[in-house]
């Protein structure tokens, strides 16, 4: 059984893979091995905040049954990570301050479409890309951190790829064509984002370009 499952796994990770258009790049891995405080405060910001987008879809969309289930499900799950993040943070004595959030979501949620169900359709895949890059992030970062932490981001990672399926499936439900589209559209994005060089580090951002250290790529 606990082979099938690992290989289940597997397979869930090499969608996601092939979901992504682009891996994280390894100076961000850098950026967060020299920033695991900050690291785990935004980590902390991202599931509440994957909480919080859970539920209000619940809000927007009562008729539909199996997406109130699904997403309140969800938005348990994202805020038993968030309190489980939060322990980690207090146990660790790192000061929970204020961390504002970067751009990725904001800049993710501007090719959403006004009009339903298109407006439905591009929240869940943009929804699914983002569980998908937390997932990649997770898996990128896990083997470079303490046994602690690393055995909490594998068992995050799991639950991130189910989210990203759950996602994907809603959106493909709530569609009434084809999405691949949509998803290269917005994946497309997304990779750009997760590539261009950032000014703060964040557990969404690009990898921190230092200007000061090296003068020859200040822009
Ligand atoms: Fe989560
Ligand atoms: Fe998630």
């Amino acid at each position: 059984v606990a082979l099938a499952v690992a290989d289940e796994q597997r397979q869930q990770f090499k969608a996601i893979e092939l979901f992504l258009k682009c891996s994280t790049p390894n100076a961000w891995i850098s950026d967060a091995l020299a920033n695991q405080g900050l690291l785990l405060v935004d980590h902390a910001n991202c599931e509440k905040k994957a909480a919080s987008t859970a539920l209000s879809l619940t809000y927007r969309y009562t008729e539909y049954y199996e997406l109130l289930l699904r997403l309140s499900k969800l938005a348990r799950e994202e805020l038993r990570h968030f309190e489980q993040v939060v322990e980690l943070i207090h146990k660790r004595g790192i000061p929970y301050t204020f961390v504002s959030a970067c751009g990725y979501a904001g800049e993710l949620r501007k090719l959403i479409r006004q009009p339903e169900p298109q407006r439905l359709v591009d929240t869940l895949v943009v929804c699914a890309f983002i569980e998908a890059r937390s997932c990649e992030r997770f898996a990128a970062l896990a083997t470079s951190l303490d046994t602690e932490l690393e055995i909490f981001y594998v068992s995050l990672l799991k639950s991130e790829a189910r989210h990203f399926q759950t996602y994907i499936n809603l959106a493909r439900k709530f569609s009434d064509s084809d999405i691949s589209e949509r998803i290269a559209v917005i994946g497309g994005r997304e990779a750009e984002l997760i590539q261009a060089p950032a000014s703060e580090f964040r557990f969404h951002s690009g990898p921190v370009t230092n200007s000061e250290l090296d003068p020859d790529r200040a822009v």
